[in-house]
């Protein structure tokens, strides 16, 4: 058994995300994925967005904090330097030593939040997008699709962080922003995360398990 878990550092691992609006449960769907990868023998790294290095969890804390507001260009390019960090240190280097990587988000979220929630334009993300992390992309995103209603029932008892705060329109807007992204890119599968949570585990298992079946064969 040991033996099956060793890194097979003559292949790049695969990089999977998991993406949706707030309180659609990315995070129990997250260890739900890491535990599906390891029980097939792979490596795996787990970290999340933004964060993930000592720099850019001090950035999420400034991201993250209701009482710094900042414009939108500024959290766009926060959100971009938190990452350039990531990758390079975390994301990147795991790839090359064959460990699969689990993050909490990733470039989609941009796309939904800074893109579609504040109104900055696709081209400059996709600029950004392509100055940071050419070449490393998800290979497999997972985006949780909850309305509105959802979310802010889930959010409910949680201390809401600067993102949570913002109103209904805000949180309509990220869905759609995300559901273009689905539309768009072929790696994105949606999964309805209204329902109960074992059929939720039940689509993300049968996807990822699928998303194995696929990488082994292409080997
Ligand atoms: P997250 O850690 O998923 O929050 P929670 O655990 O409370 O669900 O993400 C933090 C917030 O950051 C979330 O509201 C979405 C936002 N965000 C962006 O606006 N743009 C981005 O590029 C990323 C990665 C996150």
């Amino acid at each position: 058994m040991e033996e099956a878990r060793q890194v097979d550092a003559t292949r790049r691992g695969r990089f999977i995300t998991l993406e949706g609006p707030d309180g659609a449960g990315k995070t129990t769907q997250a260890h739900l994925v890491a535990a599906i990868l390891r029980a097939h023998g792979k490596e795996v790294v787990t970290t999340r967005e933004p964060g993930g290095t000592a720099v850019g969890n001090r950035l999420r804390q400034v991201l993250l904090d209701p009482e710094t507001p900042v414009q939108p260009t500024t959290e766009t390019l926060l959100m971009f330097a938190a990452r350039a960090e990531h990758v390079a240190r975390v994301i990147e280097p795991a790839l090359a030593a064959g460990r699969w990587v689990v993050c909490d988000r990733f470039t989609d979220s941009t796309f939904a939040y800074q893109g579609d929630g504040r109104g900055i334009a696709k081209g400059d993300i996709e600029a950004l997008a392509a100055f940071t992390h050419a070449g490393c992309w998800p290979d497999l995103t997972l985006c949780l699709d909850v309305p509105p209603a959802t979310s802010a029932e889930r959010m409910h008892e949680r201390t809401l962080d600067g993102f949570e705060r913002e109103d209904g329109d805000f949180h309509r807007r990220v869905r759609e922003g995300f559901a273009k992204r689905a539309a768009k890119e072929a790696r994105i599968v949606v999964i309805d995360g209204s329902r109960a949570l074992d059929m939720v585990s039940r689509a993300v298992r049968n996807t990822v398990e699928a998303f194995i079946r696929r990488s082994e064969a292409t080997r």
